[in-house]
């Protein structure tokens, strides 16, 4: 019987010395490993191609972290085939047996955790809090999904007359192609692999472009903790070449998506023919993007107001599905939680995040830095520039944190999923207006209410559409099992993820009713 869950401890870098010492260690022996290469990985066994990939530092683009062979579609075919032969008997396996296989590999990363940071920092330019906040992550969905399995395998009662028994329980679906987005490489693409896995389906595991190495050394892990080959199969290669084969493939039951809306869309269109040959629907779990709004009450705590905004605002560089992108203030307190919210912002200390005092590291890419500047000119068309607006690209993606204030509520930079550090703030003239614009857009995934109002909170609670409605604090931040995260309206499935729903999605309930 494992302990009871409790989600993974924080580190704080800046006062416990020894993991201060554990994280520039693990930097170091992450630096010594880096330019490895990476074949895709298929029944367990190594395979190339022809056509390689860099995975490059986009703090310092000078830095290969590694390379990968990127698949073809022969390759993405045989990870198909292997994945339905391996069905075969996977589908039967202990429940019991599949959770241990997560708790171990919850444990071989507990014990390197600071060295999953590292990758992390590098790979991805995330700053270290906020890499051990998604290692944390990690650890926890194993955990957590381990043990949410040993209690679904029970199946649910259900009523039995005299003379028969009748049973209630949950199968797998069969092969799923496992999608994740690279700014949670690790979490959420360790998370969707294992609730797929653990529910007794094989994957093919397809990772972000920008992340291949953080997904090779998770392989690494599931093969130290005893996962048999070819129920994982890694795939590195790019969403355009393969992406499409491996959704309309017949043999592909579900697809466990996390990305942007354009491609979360063209998923699930794909997705929903049936092509010749295909004995089922397929199911579709889509978590895509988001236009989080923290909205501020004229009776708030406006200190916290501000705070909440600017580390919801540039966490990561805001490149968070949950990120506040807008700020939303009663015209009774907007000149003062602007005045805030500037100075504070200010005060972040932009850099590479291998320092540990970078507040604001890199954004991911050269495409995302010419979107985000692209977005900086609009908002300069459509609000007042109070601080950031440049950029830093000598050695790597750097865009400051950038706020714009008296962005009306039907702009574009309210509107438009951005995923850099820019800011929008926009001003209300009562709470029902405040309300009104936090709900004025096409997505519906965090959002945040700064009020001491009773009667506003329990308004908001209703009336705030969001699958993750924060009262009092930041948007960002969910944690597995205690704040499951997943969005509604063009932020997808609603899936929530790190819920005790979240498993099910992965299989279909079967009814056996037998007469004596
Ligand atoms: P993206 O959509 O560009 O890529 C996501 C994944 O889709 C990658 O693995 C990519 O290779 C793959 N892909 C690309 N084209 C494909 C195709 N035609 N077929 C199949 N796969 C394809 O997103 P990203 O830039 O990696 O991540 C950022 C986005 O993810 C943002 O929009 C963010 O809001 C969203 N996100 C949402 C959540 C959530 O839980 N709702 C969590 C994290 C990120
Ligand atoms: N789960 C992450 C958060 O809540 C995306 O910020």
């Amino acid at each position: 019987m494992p302990i009871p869950y409790k989600h993974e401890p924080f580190t704080d870098y800046k006062t416990d010395e020894a993991a201060y010492t554990a994280m520039s260690d693990a930097i170091q022996l992450v630096e010594s490993q880096l330019g490895a290469v990476y074949p895709a990985i298929i029944n367990g066994k190594e395979v190339t191609s022809d056509h390689t990939a860099l995975s490059i530092n986009p703090a310092d683009i000078k830095e290969c972290i590694g390379t990968v062979h990127l698949a073809t579609k022969e390759m993405a075919e045989q990870a198909i085939q292997t994945a339905a032969a391996v069905y075969k008997t996977w589908q039967y396996t202990s429940p019991v047996m599949r959770a241990d296989i997560l708790h171990r590999a919850a444990a071989i990363i507990r014990r390197r955790k600071h060295e999953f940071s590292a990758w992390l920092v590098k790979e991805v330019g995330k700053p270290w809090h906020e890499a051990d906040a998604e290692t944390a992550e990690c650890i926890d969905f194993l955990e957590y999904y381990a043990r949410q399995m040993v209690e679904l395998s029970a199946g649910k009662p259900v009523l039995s007359n005299p003379g028969e028994h009748n049973e209630f329980h949950y199968i797998p679906l069969g092969v799923g192609i496992i999608i994740p987005p690279f700014n949670f490489s690790l979490a959420i693409m360790a998370g969707t692999t294992a609730a797929a896995i653990v529910t007794g389906n094989t994957v093919i595991l397809k990772p972000a472009e920008t992340a291949p190495v953080v997904a090779a050394k998770f392989m690494d892990v599931l093969k130290e903790a005893g996962l048999p080959a070819g129920v994982v199969n890694y795939l590195p290669g790019l969403g355009s070449e393969i992406g499409d084969y491996l959704v309309d493939h017949i043999q592909t039951r579900f697809v466990s998506f996390t990305g942007s809306r354009e491609v979360g869309c063209r998923i699930y269109e794909r997705a929903a023919v049936v092509h010749e040959g295909q004995k089922w629907l397929k199911r579709v779990i889509a978590e895509m993007g988001g236009k989080d709004t923290i909205i501020v009450d004229a009776d708030a705590d406006l200190n916290l107001a501000a705070t909440a905004i600017v580390k919801s605002a540039f966490g990561y560089a805001g490149q968070k599905c949950s990120a506040c992108s807008r700020a939303v203030i009663h015209e009774d307190v907007y000149d003062t939680v602007l005045e805030k919210v500037v100075e504070q912002t200010k005060t972040l200390q932009m850099g590479n995040p291998v320092d540990r005092d970078s507040f604001v590291g890199p954004v991911i890419s050269e495409k995302s830095i010419e979107k985000i500047k692209s977005y900086i000119e609009i908002g300069k068309q459509e609000g007042r520039l109070m601080t950031g607006g440049a950029t830093e690209e000598e050695t790597g993606y750097f865009v400051e944190p950038t706020v714009f204030a008296d962005v009306h509520e039907d702009a574009r930079l309210m509107k438009e999923e951005i995923f850099g550090p820019v800011l929008a703030i926009s001003k209300a003239r009562d709470f029902g207006h405040l309300l009104e614009v936090a709900n004025n857009t096409d997505y519906g995934l965090t959002g945040a209410v700064i009020s001491n109002n009773a009667s506003h909170i329990e308004q908001a609670k209703r009336e705030f559409h969001v699958g993750n409605l924060y009262i009092n604090r930041g948007c960002t931040g969910a944690i597995v099992g205690y704040q499951p995260f997943g969005g509604f309206n063009m932020s997808g499935t609603d899936s929530k993820a790190g819920s005790p729903d979240y498993l099910l999605l992965h299989m279909q309930a079967k009814t056996i009713a037998q007469s004596f």
